[in-house]
């Protein structure tokens, strides 16, 4: 298993704190938030992990996070150069990814839960992760069946079809890669990671698990907030690096 850890994007919505640095290496509490995503990787077992940065941010993660040799694992850094989609990241990763499956988390994603045991026990197809939220509005959103079977998965939707976003962290076999070089630009001009999880639905492998505890996309500034609440008062004595 590799893992990738998506840090591109230019972070607007949390201007002027992001004019100078990434949003993922702004503080959550007592570490750059990027660590809280890095430690879900590595307490999984993850050894090689490809962090994807913005072309004007590269030289900070360098700076902040170098080898891995300090964190017992190996860094590969690649730039994306312009945010044009969360799929784009397999693309990025193909050479990385090889023959290999591959675990992707978004670098503003913050776990309560410890997802470990998924990450090792996952075997093919997709495996992702919903939460109930109250504003599904805001993210990619799943519609389970009686069963608790994924039904239906949508990004953004307009109507309401479920109160279950999809989180942030992905496990893929390797066809995730084939899946994403067959991806069309979304209306917003993206590869949408939700169109690679809707072929592994058609195909009937797609998986999705619910996080029991709380998860948090630190995007914008009162999430930014909670996630240092969670930081500081669940996860302290949780964290590896
Ligand atoms: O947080 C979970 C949500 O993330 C999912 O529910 C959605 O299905 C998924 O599309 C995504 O939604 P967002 O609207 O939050 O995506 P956003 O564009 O904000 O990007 C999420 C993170 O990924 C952000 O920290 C920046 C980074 N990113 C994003 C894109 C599109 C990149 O590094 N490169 C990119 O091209």
């Amino acid at each position: 298993m590799r893992g990738i850890i998506l840090s591109g994007g230019l972070a607007t919505r949390l201007r002027p704190c992001t004019k100078i640095t990434s949003k993922q290496l702004l503080p959550v509490y007592n570490r750059p938030m990027i660590y809280y995503p890095l430690n879900t990787l590595i307490k999984a077992g993850i050894k090689e992990i490809l962090i994807i940065v913005a072309p004007e941010r590269a030289g900070d993660y360098l700076n902040l996070l170098g080898s891995g040799k300090e964190f017992g694992v190996k860094f590969t850094y690649e730039i994306q150069d312009k945010p044009t989609g969360i799929a784009e990241a397999f693309l990025i990763g193909e050479n990385f990814i090889d023959q290999d499956d591959v675990t992707l988390i978004l670098g503003d994603n913050i776990f309560e839960d410890d997802l470990s045991e998924e990450i090792k026990n996952f075997k093919a197809g997709a495996k992702v992760f919903a939460k109930k939220v109250h504003d599904p509005e805001r993210f990619g959103v799943v519609k389970f069946n009686g069963n608790m079977r994924a039904e239906k998965i949508i990004e953004k939707p307009k109507e309401w079809i479920s109160d279950y976003a999809v989180t942030g962290l992905y496990i893929y076999d390797n066809k995730v890669v084939e899946i994403s070089k067959n991806l069309k630009p979304s209306d917003r001009g993206e590869l949408e990671i939700t169109d690679v999880n809707k072929v592994y639905l058609e195909k009937g492998e797609l998986e999705v698990a619910v996080v029991e505890n709380e998860w948090i996309d630190a995007g914008t500034f009162d999430s930014l907030l909670r996630a240092q609440i969670l930081a500081k008062e669940k996860l302290q004595d949780k964290l590896l690096i």
